[in-house]
């Protein structure tokens, strides 16, 4: 058994990134500019969003966070959004789910510019991937490609089982590795909470990638031998021997699945980091696009 560093793969992605932005620096080029809204005080969503905006300063991408009162109502987080969006030195936008109950994630998610999408939650984006278009992935099913690529795990002709479907994750991912793509070409299931049968379609699975949200949910007898596990689940729980009061564990069963994989993604320190490399490969992106419109 071999594991998925996150960080070992997201570290050689941050480093390319920064080489890239330090040359436009010396260029005296405008540097990628990414804008984060953070609503309320959801300890989790605090701490991915300083997450974000750190391993931005860290490779050079300048970052501006906005942050609001749960109280703020949708009009005004709507105003911002299009203030942002007009703004030119802005190249991506952001804004941290989930939201108070009283905003709608959905006029959210319309009120960014697809250009500036670097979520890739906007319909455009998700349209233009579905279609093999150039688009913005969204950082978590782009951060699931990133780490295969960098550990070169074939998926063409592999039979991958994605347990989950949610329109950030599961859905996208399932998309993404059944089309005719370098880390595609493989047969997809997406198994979900009214699958039958469920523990004998994993057992099938060349790679299953688990994006359920519900802790150690995957156990050893639903994993082939020698199969690769991808542990998209961040679930905390309570555990007072830990500072924080709670400890961070996957939708896996890692300490019994482990030891069958050829190769598992550890929680935390697996998918979580790349997606934040993910994110700013799509700012570099944005701002890389951004520039030649200017051009
Ligand atoms: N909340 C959990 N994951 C994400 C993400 O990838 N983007 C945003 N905006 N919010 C999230």
């Amino acid at each position: 058994m071999q594991l998925l560093e996150g960080k070992v793969a997201s570290s050689a992605i941050k480093e390319d990134l920064k080489n890239k932005i330090s040359a436009l620096a010396s260029e005296g080029k405008k540097l990628p500019h990414l804008a984060a809204i953070l609503v309320g005080n959801d300890p989790a969503s605090q701490t991915y969003v300083n997450s974000k905006v750190k391993n931005c300063h860290e490779i050079g991408i300048t970052s501006s966070l906005f942050r609001f009162d749960e109280s703020i109502s949708e009009k005004e987080l709507l105003e911002k959004i299009i203030e942002l969006n007009n703004q030119k030195d802005i190249d991506g936008i952001l804004v941290q789910v989930p939201l108070p109950k009283h905003i709608s994630e959905k006029k959210v998610t319309l009120a960014i510019s697809p250009e500036k999408d670097v979520d890739g939650f906007h319909p455009v984006n998700i349209g233009n991937m579905v279609l093999g278009f150039p688009s913005f992935i969204s950082a978590t099913p782009f951060g699931i490609l990133l780490m295969l690529e960098h550990y070169k795990i074939e998926t063409e002709g592999k039979h991958v089982v994605v347990i989950g479907r949610s329109n950030n994750v599961g859905t996208p991912i399932s998309i993404l590795l059944s089309r005719n793509n370098k880390y595609g070409n493989a047969t997809v299931t997406l198994c979900h909470s009214r699958t039958k049968n469920l523990q004998e379609i994993c057992k099938q699975a060349d790679i299953i990638i688990a994006a359920i949200g519900n802790p150690k949910f995957v156990t050893a007898d639903m994993v082939k031998e020698n199969a690769v596990v991808i542990d998209v689940g961040i679930n905390r729980i309570k555990d007072e021997t830990k500072k924080s009061g709670f400890a961070l564990k996957g939708d896996v069963d890692f300490e019994n699945v482990a030891p069958k994989t050829s190769f598992i993604t550890p929680v935390p320190g697996g998918v979580g980091l790349m997606t934040i490399a993910a994110l700013l490969m799509n700012t570099y992106q944005a701002a890389t696009l951004h520039s030649q419109e200017g051009e």
